[in-house]
């Protein structure tokens, strides 16, 4: 794994944009796999102003995202549907046809799960694809204990995920109790990986991410089996890192 360490979020959005832009200018197709939360916005808004500047054209990119809130309808803003128009697709030239996100909302979820994993892999995975990373280890919402040849299923959230998304919604009980996701598996078949990671509270996960075991408790550490990934990350999320190797 290559760490990339910045010193401020705007310098980690900055290169995560152009790490993403490089990328589609090799590959004007590339499959392109997205992540929601707080740490990729910044990124996101990079793009869109790199796009509205002329330096870069998504219109042949296909994405494909990582998650989504079962049973919360795509108008709610919290749905990562919203979120993804909101904060990228809304303000750019990707095509609505080229834009994949598992449907939280399918009335028989089983079927829904098998959809998304016929369509990863009729694209053959991700090109590129974009992580956050859970104060537990999640990715996606692949929780502790999720076995890393998981494809594509519906997870119960941790409550300590529910806890750290609730700072998007009015109220805890208002933060969906089950996601479906794209399994372990799905995400390390991607060709490569850029996971991003930000703040003192990612602090914990960062350390065990690059010196604890690979391990389904930790389900990030399945990164460290796959050839090719980029963490770009803040000294504040490195500081247990520095500690430990002290
Ligand atoms: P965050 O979420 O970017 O909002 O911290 C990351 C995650 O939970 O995967």
């Amino acid at each position: 794994m290559e760490l990339i360490k910045v010193e401020s979020y705007s310098e980690l959005s900055e290169i995560a944009a152009d790490f993403i832009i490089k990328r589609i200018k090799q590959n004007p197709h590339l499959v392109l796999g997205l992540a929601t939360g707080g740490t990729p916005k910044g990124t996101y808004q990079q793009l869109i102003q790199q796009y509205k500047q002329g330096n870069v054209s998504f219109q042949n990119v296909k994405t494909i995202n990582l998650d989504e809130y079962v049973g919360l309808p795509t108008s709610n803003p919290n749905s990562y549907r919203s979120y993804m128009n909101e904060n990228l697709f809304n303000h750019t030239d990707f095509q609505l046809s080229n834009i994949h996100l598992p449907n939280g909302n399918a009335l028989n979820m089983e079927e829904e799960c098998k959809r998304y994993d016929s369509l990863l892999e009729e694209v053959k995975g991700a090109d590129l694809q974009i992580l956050g990373i859970g104060r537990n280890g999640h990715i996606g919402f692949n929780e502790p204990g999720t076995p890393f040849q998981t494809k594509t299923h519906i997870v119960t959230l941790a409550d300590s995920t529910r806890k750290a998304n609730a700072r998007f919604f009015d109220h805890i009980d208002e933060v969906p109790t089950h996601a479906i996701t794209m399994g372990i598996q799905s995400i390390l078949s991607s060709d490569e990986i850029l996971l991003l990671a930000f703040g003192e509270d990612k602090s914990e996960a960062l350390y065990q991410l690059l010196n604890g075991a690979i391990h389904e408790d930790f389900p990030a550490s399945a990164l460290r089996t796959h050839k090719h990934v980029t963490i770009v990350v803040d000294s504040h999320a490195l500081s247990k890192v520095f500690i430990s190797s002290n």
